[in-house]
């Protein structure tokens, strides 16, 4: 080993090492905070001075980070915030973590990555390691980071230390955070490898070292392929139910019973999140280069991209079996974050299924408890405030729409009060005449739905 790879790594296991993440976003934040618990000094860098001002006063605006803990790290010394990028000179590691979106074209923008990467180029000293943990196609570490950063006459692997490392962090997840995923890690050199999977070792449970950065990057990509298809998988066989009169529901509960080959995945009215949409893409953008052409990704894209567009016609099938028609109507989404539980609304679903029923001619409105405040722009309408789910509420509207199943709302009142539901998470478990369910019969279909048919009374 190196005297300059010996030396970081004897910061490393002595916790002097001043680490650094670059985007204080939600995996950049966790990951500070997580560093910083287990005795480094952890500086974030943010261009969004919000969040750099929330930081230094010790707040978070991640709910998987409780502010007590950014508190006590803060006036501990262990963590700090700057939009300077000045303090990269000062720092023994640098951890990636910026925001990479697609284009409207569905191409890769990797405009995050290279502003942060140039930033890091300008100042970058002998000795340091830097890792990129933005997902990104297979080759962005050693095609585009590593030329950068070598700009400057330094060498990755020998005068500063270069790997990827997925980040896979799911927002909201009660069971699983930064700490106890396992990271994959993979340097450009053994050297690389070994003193990125030594700083992550004195944070993280699990490091799991592979050959070369691109097989990180692969690894990611496939994890979250792996999703976008069988979600997709999914979807369409809710689709097919739908048609048959078969409750997909009740098939996956009794399908995920088989002890081994089988894992479930539940439909919905579409992808969402940073990730599941986006992911894939970056994989078919780079295959094609290369001239390979992924069918997977793209059929998977198309049936979880007409998935807000089936479940507007369910609302309106829904509607015609009152009589009414869907423009006109009042129909108020329940849930519009990605998933249950957070308050992301990135390339959610419900925007999409929202825009939609506006176009077509519905009064629209929404209730999150995590979502207090909507603008037009997110969702090619209006600007809106959550609604409060009370009978009162439902009273006045045509349908609920479930599109997120917040443990939160109060699915009773849901039941009793609204005239009419379209449930596209299966979050009603019980049976009733005004709940249509995406994927399952509807009420009245069949001898099995009206057997279980229950009365709302009943629930009172
Ligand atoms: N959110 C997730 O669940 C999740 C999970 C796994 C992987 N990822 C990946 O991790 C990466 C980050 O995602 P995120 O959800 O944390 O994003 P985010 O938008 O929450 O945070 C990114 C942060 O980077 C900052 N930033 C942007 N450009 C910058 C620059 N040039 N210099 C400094 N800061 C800059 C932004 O201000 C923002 O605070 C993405 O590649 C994403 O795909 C996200």
């Amino acid at each position: 080993m190196s005297v300059l790879a010996s030396r970081l790594r004897q910061r490393l296991e002595s916790r002097q090492a001043r680490v650094g993440v670059v985007g204080l976003g939600y995996v950049g934040l966790p990951l500070a905070a997580e560093f910083a618990r287990c005795g480094f000094t952890a500086i974030g860098i943010d261009l969004d001075t919000r969040k750099v001002a929330a930081v230094t006063r010790g707040e978070s605006y991640i709910p998987d980070v409780p502010s007590e803990d950014v508190r006590a790290l803060v006036s501990a010394g262990r963590l700090q915030a700057t939009t300077d990028f000045g303090v990269v000179a000062e720092l023994d590691t640098i951890n990636i973590c910026v925001p990479t979106p697609l284009r409207k074209t569905k191409d890769p923008d990797m405009s995050y990555i290279l502003a942060a990467v140039e930033q890091i180029a300008a100042r970058l000293r002998p000795g340091t390691l830097v890792i990129l943990e933005s997902t990104t196609y297979p080759g962005t570490t050693e095609e585009v980071v590593q030329p950068m950063l070598e700009q400057g006459g330094l060498k990755a692997g020998v005068d500063f230390f270069l790997a990827f490392s997925p980040e896979r962090v799911d927002p909201g997840n009660p069971s699983f955070n930064t700490k106890n995923v396992p990271k994959v890690v993979g340097g450009t050199t053994p050297a690389c490898s070994e003193l990125a999977a030594a700083l992550y070792a004195a944070a993280i449970d699990t490091v799991v070292p592979v050959s070369s950065p691109r097989v990180a990057e692969m690894v990611k990509l496939l994890e979250n392929t792996f999703r976008a298809v069988n979600i997709g998988l999914v979807n369409e066989t809710a689709m097919m139910c739908d048609k048959l009169a078969i409750d997909v529901w009740e098939v996956i509960d009794a399908a995920r019973t088989k002890p081994f080959g089988f894992m479930p995945f539940y439909p919905g009215p579409g992808l969402g999140g940073h990730c599941i949409p986006i992911d894939p893409f970056y994989l078919s953008w780079k295959a094609r280069q290369s001239g390979f052409e992924p069918r997977f990704i793209e059929l998977a894209g198309f049936v979880n991209g007409s998935m807000p567009h089936s479940v507007v016609d369910k609302i309106a099938e829904a509607l015609n079996s009152q009589k009414k028609a869907l423009n006109g109507s009042h129909v108020l989404v329940a849930g519009v974050a990605y998933k249950r539980d957070i308050d992301d609304i990135r390339e959610s679903p419900a925007l999409d299924v929202m825009g939609l029923l506006h176009e077509r001619g519905a009064r629209v409105s929404y209730s999150d408890p995590y979502v207090p405040v909507l603008s037009g722009r997110s969702w090619r309408g209006y600007d809106l405030q959550s609604t409060t789910l009370s009978q009162a509420a439902l009273a006045g509207v045509d349908c609920v729409a479930i599109l997120t199943d917040h443990r939160a709302t109060d699915y009773e009142t849901l039941v009793t009060g609204a005239p009419l539901i379209v449930d596209t998470r299966n979050a009603i478990k019980t049976r009733h005449r005004h709940v249509f369910r995406l994927g399952a019969p509807q009420p009245g279909q069949t001898d099995l739905s009206t057997r279980a048919l229950v009365s709302a009374e009943a629930l009172a």
